[in-house]
């Protein structure tokens, strides 16, 4: 056996030793699946130009299936067209050469979805690199305050789906504007049953789909969708009116395995191989993921992907692993890492807008990172980009990096088969293997999902729902029907569904209409349409036109009110925009400017209160409670009771008139936020911060980043209203924000080296300005 497998096998028992295949850990165990030969791109009929910029970046040929794909696609000529592949297959190039026909053929602009931000940056980045002969303007939507500008002058549109459906909203209700889109890429298309966010993708489709039949010209936007996983891919082509492509080809052939105790399964559960775990090396971590890490680095030179399913797990796994890792590198005096250039990512960090985090400090330097939705997008961008580099070694992650990001690793490994009490189901499962393996990287991937005897049945389960779960529309959802109240308040401000006859023709287009018939569903439509459009009509969002003068029903004409408008703008749901309404009208007449504890009141997301609901700790609250006169007038005026917040603390009764759960608690939540950003803007300091209010460092990061973003949003809905002096008051709020800083140094950290801790030592020393930092004198800026 070789060396470099000491941590493998050599002590399988006889009874295991029987059901044991002869194979290598460092060797795939069936041999490679025969395959088509690939298909030079000149013989694709493709423009020379475009053949160019692949072959620049090193690809000539498209495997089989992408050859096949293509020809299919094309061949249907505009019509919608779906396609699945298993994950790290390769679909990506067969969506950009599809949009880069017709951006060419057409010269109508094409958008490019993805679910999430971070993919939306690398893919920007990407097309601009590839794409740089063919002059192209290629823009970016993700974050707030991307300019509309940047849009009319674009030829490739790359966002997320919340940008994508504004987007959206804005050129349907110009008249035409849809037009200038000749082509809509949708990746990760089964986002579509995703519960929090998929409603808006079907939503924007269904716009889409109803816009094409609505206009009579031969120039339909086309829809291209692509996914891994999608058991009713014909469901889906059934809606879209689309044609389909499917194959289960996969590149790199993958090794999945289960690991038990110390024996690794494979997915039949027949034992594999013993492993040989020293507890030398592999201190305080029971599984021996240290050293399974430890020889692909060591001996593959490459990386691994571990998923957890907390955030809290990944940094604490990502501490343990640097920890044992360092005494590895002890023990052996060896050190298979670039330290020179783990300096440098470490320096990057340090210059980010929060700073250098404490723990990525300690793992860093031996080659680990962790990567959750806690840290900044710059954060993240900065461990991905080293990752991508072979510099950061090990990533652990939770399932958020499982999405599409091309983040390449040797062997990914499952932490734990469960994810909030429950397994996961085969997608996320399938997802996050595929991370394994990619094309131009390796020549074959492993993976190990980690899995107590507890756990077993339910894996099995789980590896036995053979396909996927089918992918189901989330349009009708939540009992207060949420998506389609807002659906129906876009597709009515747009001005192309304005009467209920066009408003049920509308709502045929959605994929919720073929669900609800091919299931069989009892659901009626009719009547719930009826009751959220009634509902619209209550709150004032739509009203009727002409309503005396009409005799039928069906042809009252419903028109969007201006405070639905400015709802649509600032792209949030109609229940949230009414909430917010509440609290900026009540403010406008009654606003305590003395410190930043009103404003930022206002800048909070329904969606975080509502999350801060199920976790506010009623004891910390009262041991936070304001002690300053200024802060418990704005408690006041916002209607929170200093005394509601101690019983609650001490359990007491409180009488109904006082305090009435439904109503009283989000507004005490979000108070409580506004505490800690209160405290942010001031610059406390973040340590102080957390222990103050007993949090987390990436739930503080989360708020910093998602009110920021929200503060251009009220901006938008503010503006909509014509409340000016409101959206004046919050200029300047988002840097605040995301620097954790006083309106002084808004100026200062506009120079991008410049962090909130730097600039305030340059503030404190005089440098006020950028001019006066320009004019500054050289050394003494130095010291
Ligand atoms: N024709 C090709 N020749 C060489 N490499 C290729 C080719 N097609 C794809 N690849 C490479 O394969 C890898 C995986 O491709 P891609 O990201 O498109 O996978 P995917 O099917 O979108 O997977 P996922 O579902 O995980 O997003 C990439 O690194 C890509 O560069
Ligand atoms: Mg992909």
């Amino acid at each position: 056996m070789a060396t470099s497998d000491s941590f493998l096998m050599d002590s399988l028992s006889d009874s295991l030793l029987a059901a044991v295949t002869e194979t290598s850990f460092y060797g795939p165990n069936h041999p490679p699946v025969a395959e088509k030969p690939p298909k030079p791109l000149t013989e694709l009929n493709l423009p020379t130009a475009v053949i160019n910029c692949y072959q620049r970046s090193g690809i000539s040929h498209l495997f089989a299936w992408q050859a096949e794909c293509l020809e299919k696609a094309s061949a249907s000529g505009k019509r919608n067209f779906i396609f699945s592949a298993p994950a790290s297959a390769g679909k990506t190039i067969v969506s950009e050469l599809l949009l880069i026909k017709s951006v060419l053929e057409t010269k109508r602009k094409a958008l490019f979805i993805e679910p999430y931000v971070s993919i939306v940056q690398e893919k920007s980045n990407y097309f601009r690199k590839l794409f740089s002969s063919l002059h192209l303007r290629i823009a970016s939507y993700a974050g707030a305050g991307d300019s509309h500008h940047s849009f009319n002058n674009s030829h490739i549109i790359i966002c997320t789906i919340e940008k994508a459906n504004s987007i959206i909203n804005r050129l349907l209700s110009n008249r035409d504007d849809l037009n200038e889109v000749g082509i809509i890429i949708v990746d990760e298309l089964h986002w579509i049953g995703e519960l929090n966010r998929g409603y808006l993708l079907e939503l924007l489709l269904s716009k889409i789909i109803y816009y094409n039949q609505l206009q009579t010209s031969i120039n339909p936007v086309q829809i291209i969708g692509m996914s891994a996983t999608i058991p009713n891919l014909n469901q889906l082509a059934q809606w879209l009116n689309a044609e389909t492509y499917e194959t289960t080809f996969r590149p790199i052939p993958l090794e999945e395995y289960i690991k038990i105790e110390s024996i690794l399964y494979n997915k039949q559960f027949m034992p594999i191989r013993q492993l040989h775990l020293s507890d030398q090396w592999n201190q305080g971590d029971s599984e021996g993921i240290t050293e399974i890490i430890w020889n692909v680095i060591e001996h593959n030179c490459r990386s691994v992907l571990v998923f957890c399913s907390t955030k809290h797990w990944c940094e604490v796994l990502a501490k343990l692993l640097a920890k044992n890792f360092r005494r590895i590198m002890d023990d052996k005096q060896i050190n298979p890492l670039d330290k020179i250039k783990l300096e440098d990512v470490i320096e990057q960090l340090r210059r980010t807008p929060v700073g250098l985090d404490a723990d990525l400090a300690c793992s860093i330097p031996m080659g680990v990172a962790f990567h959750h939705a806690g840290l900044t997008i710059d954060e993240r961008e900065i461990i991905e980009n080293a990752y991508r580099a072979n510099i950061i070694r090990v990533i652990v992650c939770t399932s958020t990096l499982s999405s599409g990001v091309n983040l390449p690793a040797r062997l990914v490994i499952i932490r734990s088969p469960l994810q909030n009490g429950r397994c996961i189901d085969l997608s996320t499962y399938l997802q996050m293997v595929g991370r394994a393996g990619r094309k131009g990287y390796d020549d074959y991937a492993e993976s190990i999902l980690i899995c107590s005897k507890k756990e077993v049945n339910l894996v099995q389960k789980m590896f036995e729902q053979q396909k996927t779960k089918p992918v189901n529309s989330c349009f009708f959802e939540a009992e207060t029907h949420t998506s389609l109240k807002r659906a129906l308040l876009e597709v009515i401000s747009s001005g192309k569904a304005n009467t209920k006859e066009q408003i049920i023709s509308y709502i045929k287009s959605t994929f919720f209409y073929i669900c609800t018939n091919s299931n069989k569903s009892t659901i009626d439509e009719q009547s719930t349409v009826d009751k959220c459009l009634s509902w619209l009509c209550d709150n004032e969002l739509i009203h009727y036109i002409d309503k005396e003068n009409i005799d039928n029903e069906n042809n009252l004409r419903y028109e969007p009110t201006q405070l639905a408008l400015a709802i649509i703008s600032s792209s949030i749901n109609p229940d949230d925009g009414l909430k917010l309404v509440v609290e900026l009208n009540k403010a406008q007449r009654n606003l305590c400017l003395e410190n930043d504890l009103h404003l930022v009141y206002l800048i909070i997301p329904q969606h975080l209160i509502n999350s801060m609901l199920t976790t506010l700790d009623w004891n910390v609250f009262h041991t936070v409670w304001p002690t300053s006169a200024v802060e418990q007038h704005v408690a006041h005026l916002v209607g929170v009771n200093g005394m509601i917040v101690y019983k609650k603390a001490a359990s007491l009764r409180i009488e109904k008139r006082e305090y009435e759960e439904k109503l009283d608690a989000p507004r005490y939540a979000r108070f409580f936020i506004a505490l800690i950003l209160n405290d942010l803007l001031a610059e406390k300091s973040i340590c102080d911060i957390i222990r103050k209010y007993e949090c987390t460092k990436s739930f503080v990061q989360q708020l910093q980043q998602t009110t920021a973003t929200f503060t251009c949003i009220v901006q938008i809905f503010a503006e909509r209203l014509s409340w000016n002096n409101l959206k004046q008051l919050l200029n300047g709020f988002q840097s605040r924000l995301n620097f954790g800083i006083k309106q002084e140094l808004c100026e200062l950290v506009r120079i991008s080296i410049l962090n909130a801790c730097r600039a305030r030592q340059l503030y404190s020393d005089g440098f006020t300005t950028i001019a006066s930092l320009a004019n500054g004198d050289v050394h003494e800026l130095e010291r």
